[in-house]
């Protein structure tokens, strides 16, 4: 049974049904690297799959395909760190024997997985064993497990193995499975001296070397016991045999330390020195955790968020959320060059790969430690010479960001891929999701508007932004008949439609979203050229090669870039209100859950192509990111009238036609029926925080954690429910609170303030912390108040 508190998350019994679930919930990582809540004694079984991934780590291997060669690259699952097993001496290892009992949880205050069971072996003796581990949070190198035996009933000896497992191969999500998947080759596994052992490998093709030293301790009653131990070696993974002398009801604590560093590391000689000095003056468990939890402590006062007066479900789950967040990008990750991978450093699933997620991500982090929504940019840019080749070879100017981006930032989108409904290799054309390199202007354009930072947008954020306009200036051609810029042969955000009916993997013409946001980077582009001090525009535009024409290009796109609709509708696309209608009664009767519709009308030899329905929200992605007034604003620059009974009348259609197949459309609906339809918004909100707890897809957690849906559901909280927008120089409130949520406090950075906000029914309270910073303009409901530190300023929620 699974239960979520308001720190803890946690499991009482052992389902073999849901382990791989619980195995991603409880992932401890530090965002430099995350284990699995593998059970220690397990292996790669089909119920149990340890998992362990750095950030950045990648390795590319080729496959045959339906008699093509395709290259996949993927995050690499490193040696297991974990593995620890025992045995009474004469009876059978653990996970042989009966497990009577389990209860596991997961401490979100202080980054703790905490697991106690009971096991009684073919003879009867039964042993209490509590193990407690953590992925250092302050020593991002560091991870521990610390295991305490309590014999029940017997005395006598214990043998307990601890090792080093250098089998790893990345097997996590079955419908990669017949696909290469070895990435590690073995370099050395030796003991070091009496304490210490060490494994490195090396990935086959990115030849990235990796250590893992390991010290495993004995102690009683605190006192460290020097035991018997000798080196074992079997089935691959080195480790040490320890025998132990127990006796009924008196504890013995077994201490792993593992120190983990791989050559991408800066600062060091070579992975295994590393990691054997740092192992080398590494303290003991206690201490250690000591430290682990005073850094949980440190992080958890950024990414401060109460709510009070509602259950504590909401709260625990949204803390949970935040938990996984900060354990894939957290203040170690800043300088390893790694996007966002969507599922987290939690498991395999898009293989690592870093897509348009970091959209949903990003406020988060920025609005609370810029540095690392900055470290993301730059990930970014780092990879902008690939997307300016990528742009060349399709023909066009400028950037063209891949849709899946992994180590160097070429294209890692697969061509084909399985539908398991049917067992049939598909194409897959999804990198036509040219939107994605939108999404990174976009974020460059919150950043600075966020932290105010000059420096970064002349340094970097300007390029890319440019850049991508240059490319989207170039996609678009201009259309005599509709007198209008229009956009060919594209993906949206909804992966069910790759093209029309007669011509499936081409693209659309005109998706809504991609063209709306067209037209509003070019004006970013506009307004970065204009801030940018003289010198460095000059600068810009000679490397860019930039000519005069081009502003010019970009001003005439932002007025006349067209936008289809149809019956006071947005449209998706051209001519999607021209597809079938969906019998949606129909499939709902035939099929449990319809939200792979997709794979449904494939497994039936049909296509989602022919109908008007969505995978995930596409048009609404407008409202979520842009606010009523600001989209409007944008239509009428493009000479369009959006009527507010537009937008419902969108939203509305859009609703009845989504199967939500992606945990984004909850997140993004939720914010998109704020404003009028509270109840459905909540609903969508709860079903949110759903995604993973609950597993809502069924059976997709396992393999990572949906990090966007994650991130995503604490900003309805905060962007959408509490309505802060951050624009034209000022915080914005709009607030929409719904009454049920109770009290929202959360903490949070804009321009160098620290802000505290309260958020209830009754209204909204923002209070600047103490400090030098020049006053900020804060803006809510026609009010602009200039805020200096150490004042606050209270918005009451006006009387109905
Ligand atoms: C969604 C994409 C998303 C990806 C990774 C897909 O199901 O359609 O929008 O980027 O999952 O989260």
């Amino acid at each position: 049974m699974r239960t979520v508190n308001a720190w803890t998350l946690s499991y009482d019994g052992f389902d073999p049904a849901e382990e791989g679930l619980r195995e991603a919930l409880c992932t401890l990582g530090n965002g430099y690297l995350a284990t699995r809540g593998s059970a220690p004694e397990s292996r790669a079984d089909g119920v149990h799959y340890p998992g362990t991934y750095a950030a950045g780590v990648y390795n590319r291997l080729a496959d045959t395909v339906d008699g093509r060669t395709v290259e996949n690259e993927s995050l690499v699952n490193l040696p297991d760190w974990l593995p620890l097993t025992f045995a009474a001496v004469g009876g059978e290892w653990c996970a042989d024997a009966e497990g009577l009992d389990q209860w596991l949880e997961l401490d979100l205050r202080r980054g703790v997985l905490t697991r106690r069971w009971r096991v009684r072996d073919a003879a009867g003796r039964t042993t209490t064993v509590t193990q407690r581990r953590f992925v250092h949070m302050r020593h991002e190198h560091l991870c521990g497990l610390q295991t305490t035996f309590t014999p029940e009933n017997w005395s006598g000896r214990l043998r307990v193995r601890s090792s080093l497992d250098i089998t790893a191969r990345n097997l996590g999500v079955v419908r990669y499975r017949g696909l290469a998947d070895a990435h590690l080759r073995s370099l050395s596994a030796e003991p070091v001296d009496a304490q210490r052992l060490l494994v490195v490998v090396a990935t086959t093709q990115s030849h990235i070397r990796m250590a893992e030293a390991l010290r495993t301790s004995v102690l009683r009653s605190g006192a460290q016991l020097d035991v018997p131990r000798e080196v074992v070696r079997e089935a691959g993974r080195l480790g040490h045999e320890l025998i132990v002398d127990v006796t009924a009801g008196e504890p013995v604590t077994v201490e792993k330390l593992v120190a983990v560093y791989t050559s991408r590391d800066r600062a060091i000689s070579d992975p295994a020195t590393a990691a054997l000095d740092r192992l080398a003056w590494a303290g003991d468990f206690d201490d250690l955790l000591a430290e682990h939890v005073l850094a949980w402590r440190q992080l958890w006062r950024r990414f401060r968020v109460s709510l009070r007066g509602t259950d504590h479900g909401a709260l625990g789950t949204v803390r949970l959320h935040l938990f996984h967040l900060l354990q894939t990008m957290s203040p170690h990750s800043a300088d390893l060059d790694a996007g966002v991978p969507a599922r987290g450093l939690h498991g395999e699933a898009y293989r690592g790969h870093v897509l348009w997620d970091e959209l949903f991500v990003f406020p988060i982090l920025n609005l609370r430690t810029p540095h690392l929504s900055r470290a993301l940019l730059r990930y970014r840019y780092r990879r902008l010479p690939e997307a300016r080749r990528a742009a060349r070879e399709a023909g066009y100017a400028g950037a063209m960001y891949p849709w899946q981006s992994g180590s160097d930032g070429r294209e890692e989108s697969q061509r084909l891929h399985l539908n398991p409904m049917s067992g049939r290799w598909v194409a897959d054309p999804t990198h036509l999701q040219r939107h994605v390199g939108l999404a990174v202007a976009y974020n460059v354009w919150q950043y600075y508007q966020v932290t105010g930072d000059r420096v970064f947008l002349d340094e970097y954020g300007a390029e890319m932004i440019i850049e991508v306009a240059r490319f989207f200036a170039d996609l678009a051609t201009f259309d005599r008949v509709k007198d209008r810029y229009i956009i060919r042969g594209v993906m949206g955000p909804d992966e069910f439609h790759t093209g029309y009916p007669d011509a499936p993997d081409r693209g659309v013409d005109n998706n809504a979203y991609t063209n709306v946001l067209t037209a509003w980077v070019m004006r970013r582009a506009l307004d970065t050229l204009q801030l940018l001090p003289d010198g460095r525009r000059i600068e810009l535009a000679e490397s860019l090669g930039l000519r005069t024409e081009e502003p010019e290009r970009w001003e005439e796109i932002s007025r006349r870039m067209y936008v289809p609709m149809h019956d006071s509708v947005i449209s998706q696309f051209e001519g999607y209100e021209r597809l079938a209608e969906f019998d949606w009664d129909g499939y709902r009767s035939r099929y449990s859950d319809i939200r792979r519709l997709d794979r449904i009308l494939e497994s039936e030899g049909d296509s989602p192509n022919r109908y008007q329905l969505s995978k995930q929200a596409d048009v609404l992605m407008l409202l979520y990111l842009f606010s009523a007034d600001e989209l409007a604003e944008l239509f009428a620059r493009l000479g369009y009238r959006l009527e507010p009974h537009t937008i419902d009348r969108t939203v509305e259609y859009y609703v009845r036609r989504t199967t939500h197949g992606s945990t984004l459309s909850a997140v993004v609906h939720a914010w998109v029926l704020a404003r009028n339809h509270r109840e459905q918004a909540l609903k969508y909100f709860l079903e949110a925080l759903r995604s993973d707890v609950a597993d809502v897809q069924g059976g997709t957690t396992a393999e990572g954690v949906h990090l966007a849906a994650m991130a995503g559901s604490v900003d309805v909280l905060q962007r959408c429910f509490a309505g802060i927008e951050t624009r034209d120089d000022a915080l914005w409130l709009n607030p929409y609170w719904p009454p049920t949520l109770g009290t929202f406090d959360f903490d949070m950075r804009y321009r160098e303030h620290p802000l505290t906000l309260r958020i209830s029914g009754a209204g909204i309270q923002v209070t600047a912390g103490a400090g030098q910073q020049p006053p900020v303009r804060v803006c809510c409901r026609g009010q602009s108040v200039l805020l200096h530190p150490g004042q606050a300023v209270e918005f009451p929620e006006p009387a109905l």
